[in-house]
């Protein structure tokens, strides 16, 4: 009885599936121009590519922007241990504008990251963030893995003292 449904329960998660899919791809292709330019400029002069884009400060920010927010490898080392930029790309494409919204108003992630001037954004400006981010696409690998005090970083750090 049931495996002769089963086709049909296929069918349908699939369909509910592709739904999801396309409302969420037609909410951000609605996203106006003018918020996406806001979400770029924000990007830009509030600091996120400086360290969440590859070679992004060292290159007086000369990296092509389909780089932009992938996150970096170089790892920023203290009394925290070493962190490495999370790629946003990734990390906004899991995560709905509510989702987004929470996260920023709640994470304590941990040094350099000045999430208290993430916090301090408003709605509109992490709105504009979350639709231009999620406009350029999920790009890039994961940053290396977070390396707690006293443990080997990978690659290349930027030390605290
Ligand atoms: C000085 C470097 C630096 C700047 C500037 C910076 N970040 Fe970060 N960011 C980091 C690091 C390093 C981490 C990883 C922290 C950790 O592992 O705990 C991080 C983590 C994050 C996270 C948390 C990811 C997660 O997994 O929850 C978000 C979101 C984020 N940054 C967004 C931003 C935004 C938006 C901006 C611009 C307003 C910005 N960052 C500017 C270095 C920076």
């Amino acid at each position: 009885m049931i495996k002769k449904h089963m086709p049909t329960i296929a069918a349908l998660l699939l369909m509910s599936a592709c739904t999801v899919a396309l409302a969420e791809t037609a909410a951000l292709s609605k996203a106006p121009a003018s918020q996406l330019q806001r979400g770029r400029y924000l990007v830009q002069v509030a600091g996120c590519n400086d360290c969440h884009t590859p070679g992004y400060a060292p290159q007086n920010g000369k990296v092509d922007e389909k780089l932009w927010l992938t996150g970096d490898a170089l790892g920023w080392s203290g009394p925290w241990g070493t962190t490495y930029p999370t790629n946003l790309r990734l990390l906004l494409a899991g995560m709905s504008e509510k989702q987004w919204l929470h996260h920023a108003r709640n994470m304590e992630p941990r040094p350099p990251m000045p999430w208290f001037n993430v916090r301090a954004m408003t709605d509109a400006d992490l709105k504009a963030i979350y639709a231009y981010t999620r406009s350029l696409g999920a790009a890039g690998v994961a940053a290396p893995a977070y390396a707690p005090p006293g443990t080997q970083a990978s690659g290349p750090v930027v030390r605290f003292p």
